[in-house]
């Protein structure tokens, strides 16, 4: 949604409208002047490369080496991560890291390499850095997964942040993966990824890049070993990559390439090796575990842009109600607000919010705010009154306030990378707790001003606290999010400290999960549509941030039938599983589309609830472990090199194998299987991977398989835990972890250990302790005894 189209949503007719156009026009103008006097000219510039290595300083965990024009620090940390930076650069501040920079590893030494190079060498990996100031990542068996060439900067002659350059080598046969939230991958081909924050404008498809999220994390899949690169730094930049081919030109091969270009800031980074599990587990160490979602979040949720009255809410609920359907959450968009202010009710619409919000409680619905940044610029406005006392705005490089576009017209900006402003803005939801909300939905934070031409956000010049660094809008734009993210969850935590917040946000930065998740934002309705939904939620997982999904339906528009009901089977396997769409877009109700489209998707929201366990012990398991629910099929073989090329299924955890319809007119698909035994869920016929099977997926369901020997925490009918036992292949045995949750609150819940096994011509499970094993002490249900199995 863009300048041009929002004349569309005011509230008022055909003038306020045009006014809001007026004002795009002024602050487009604004914002163009405001850089052309704030930022420094780009003159002539002089390139710099490392030079030649003059000598060394071993320190903890390696050191430094100096070389004739820069010098490089490395360090490897306790949880294996290796950290090197640049021009002596530090891991410290940085708004991605968790606390602290974990403690240097005791053990890793800097040490002479051949040629004159240096190395440090580590439990599992080896950093080599060669005389001219190529660095080298190796398997400790000697494999070479990553080679950044030297690097090279452009400095401004009069002084200022310098461009850099730097460019990677990986093996032939590595696939690249991350950078945040991407329409078109997950597999990242061939192409250019840009590094900032944007809102597209308008409803998005693959395509389109870069969107809400990005972020400089790299995951690269290679026979060797996986690893993870993070360069930690927030300015604009650009990576190209290149995917290497093996046996290319004279039977050598060609590496695959990537090529980070940015506009400023440190080159330092970050890079993890191992299997996708353990690299996922140390940038959850460094950067912080997934915020526990409440119970009620991973259950179905409704949205929608203009639910305009109360009424249309309960005519909402209401139609979920009588037909029986699961629902545990409704949103109220910006047309709650008074006259799209945040932090306000419009109360003639919403008269009595928190007794409305309080009846929907009391049947199992909960509310969801949406929350935006920008505030109204209006003194009056107890906001903008408040923030204004405060210094809380973003100024200009002159110290004038800068005055963006938003829903309310005239807008400002908190600058939420001041600490104070956090602290002022985490308050603010204490009216939103008032009002009855539970959980809160941040939109437009990338941040977003309408402009009627240029770039929709706030002027690059714009200055900000950078937490006391002070600096501007280059490296504070794409950190904006985060630091909005964390001011609400910080806020909440101490205005409501027995409930866990449920925050989503449509931009962010690495470390967002810290904070709570996302959404697709404005995902194009349409099959294209619906295969990005996949891959931004898969692409984020891997960047750390596990919790997402689309909006159902897509955004814009009205889907077919078909279209919204593998929408909504796709989304209920997901983290998030919400239905929105914007002001004029159709409807989007299960039983706007038909009986057989209600009645197939009541079969999804209804195995959502019964699933409901076990996403929770997915979430739970992704706070100790980072491992993302949905995860690439190629998670648990990243050497099976089918699997790393395939981005249309998905594992749900460790047990269950999701392959969504994402073709219009399927009734049946392909599913590449990871290897083992794998049970079709809908029919219990029995598949073996390795390889490619088709697999039924009529309009009623999307193929869900499950892996032989899974033990999954499923709710029972009487809404008791049970256990849903899948029969191990034979000869083998099985199992699975289950972490009963109380639904919201702190207390930390153990994490039940099953086992299941073949005995004679029955299958037992049992629940494995310290002190041996034991019945399990919830029902247990077995499925795929009998079993057909199926060639592949
Ligand atoms: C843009 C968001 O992406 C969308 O989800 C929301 O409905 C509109 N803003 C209006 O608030």
């Amino acid at each position: 949604m863009d300048g041009r189209d929002l004349v569309c949503s005011v509230k008022a007719g055909g003038s306020a409208g045009a006014a809001q156009r007026l004002r795009t026009v002024r602050a487009a103008w604004r914002r163009r002047r405001a850089d052309a006097a704030g930022l420094p000219p780009r003159g002539a510039e002089r390139a710099r490369v490392p030079g030649p290595v003059q000598d060394v300083e071993p320190g903890p965990g390696g050191g430094i080496v100096r070389f004739s024009r820069s010098e490089l620090r490395i360090l490897v940390a306790v949880n294996g991560a290796v950290f090197w930076g640049w021009d002596g650069a530090g891991p410290e501040p940085s708004y991605a890291l968790a606390g602290r920079c974990p403690e240097p590893d005791p053990r890793a030494v800097l040490e002479p390499d051949k040629d004159g190079g240096w190395r440090v060498v580590a439990e599992r990996v080896t950093v080599a850095v060669s005389r001219h100031g190529a660095v080298e990542v190796r398997t400790p068996g000697g494999v070479t997964l990553r080679r950044d060439l030297p690097p090279r900067w452009w400095e401004p002659v009069g002084g200022g942040p310098a461009r850099w350059k730097q460019r990677s080598e990986v093996p032939a046969d590595a696939r690249f993966f991350g950078l945040g939230g991407r329409a078109s991958g997950p597999r990242l081909r061939d192409g250019a990824y840009r590094l900032w924050n944007t809102d597209p404008g308008r409803p998005f498809a693959p395509g389109d890049d870069p969107l809400y999220l990005t972020m400089p994390v790299q995951v690269v899949v290679a026979d060797a070993a996986t690893h993870l690169v993070f360069h930690d730094t927030s300015w604009d930049g650009t990576v190209t990559l290149r995917e290497g081919e093996e046996g290319a030109g004279s039977g050598h091969d060609r590496p695959g390439t990537c090529e980070l270009r940015m506009d400023g800031g440190p080159l330092r980074c970050w890079v993890m090796v191992g299997t996708p599990a353990r690299v996922l587990l140390a940038w959850a160490s460094l950067t912080g575990a997934p915020a526990l979602p409440p119970a009620w979040a991973l259950g179905h949720q409704h949205a929608r842009w203009g639910f305009g009255s109360e009424q249309e809410v309960r005519r909402i609920v209401a139609g979920y109600q009588e037909r029986g359907l699961p629902l545990d959450a409704v949103h109220l968009d910006i047309d709650h607000y008074d006259e799209h202010q945040v932090f306000t009710v419009d109360h003639e619409r919403f008269p009595k919010l928190p007794v409305f919000a309080e009846e929907l409680r009391r049947q199992g619905i909960r509310l969801v705010s949406i929350v935006d940044p920008a505030v109204k610029a209006a003194s009056g406005n107890a906001v903008y009154d408040g923030g204004a006392a405060l210094d809380a705005f973003v100024r200009d490089a002159s110290g004038e306030l800068v005055q963006g576009v938003a829903w309310p017209g005239e807008a400002v900006y908190p600058d939420f990378t001041h600490a104070r402003v956090r602290k002022w803005w985490g308050g603010l939801y204490a009216e939103r707790l008032a009002q009855g909300f539970s959980g809160f939905w941040h939109d437009m934070n990338e941040p977003t001003s309408f402009t009627a031409f240029g770039e929709s956000t706030l002027p690059r010049s714009a200055r900000h606290s950078l937490d006391e660094r002070g600096g501007d809008h280059r490296e504070a734009h794409n950190v904006y999010a985060l630091c909005m993210a964390r001011a609400a969850y910080e806020g909440l935590r101490e205005l409501a400290p027995q409930e866990r917040p449920f925050v989503f946000s449509r931009s962010g930065w690495a470390g967002l999960q810290r904070y709570g998740g996302t959404w697709s934002g404005d995902v194009a309705t349409g099959w294209p549509g619906l295969r990005a939904s996949l891959s931004l939620v898969m692409g984020l997982g891997l960047c750390g941030v596990p919790h997402s999904g689309p909006d159902v339906g897509g955004f814009d528009g009205t889907p077919s039938p078909e279209l919204y009901l593998r929408w909504f089977q796709l989304a209920s396997y997901l983290p998030l599983f919400r239905t929105h769409a914007s002001l004029r877009a159709g409807r989007r109700e299960p039983w706007e589309f038909g009986p057989d489209t209600l009645e197939h998707a009541r079969v999804a929201l209804v195995e959502r609830r019964r699933l409901l366990p076990y996403f929770m012990t997915l979430a739970h398991l992704a706070r100790r472990t980072g491992a993302p629910y949905v995860r690439p099929l190629w998670w648990g073989a990243p050497e099976d090199r089918a699997l790393r090329d395939c981005g249309d299924a998905f594992l749900l955890g460790d047990c269950l194998l999701v392959a969504p319809v994402l073709d219009p007119g399927a009734d049946r698909r392909a599913v590449q299987l990871p290897r083992g035994l794998w049970y079709d869920t809908a029919t219990e016929q029995a598949y073996e991977g390795p390889g490619q099977v088709l697999v039924d997926a009529p309009l009623s369901r999307i193929p869900v398989l499950a892996r032989a020997g899974s033990v999954i925490p499923v709710r029972g009918e009487d809404g008791c835990l049970e256990l849903e036992a899948w029969a191990p292949a034979r000869g083998r045995t099985g199992g699975g972890l289950v972490v009963q949750d109380a639904g919201d609150g702190w207390d930390e819940p153990e994490v039940e250990r099953y086992t299941a096994r073949w005995e004679g011509r029955r299958v037992i499970v049992e629940r494995e302790g310290e002190d041996g094993v034991r019945e399990p002490s919830h029902p247990v249900r077995v499925r795929g005894l009998t079993a057909r199995r199926a060639q592949t």
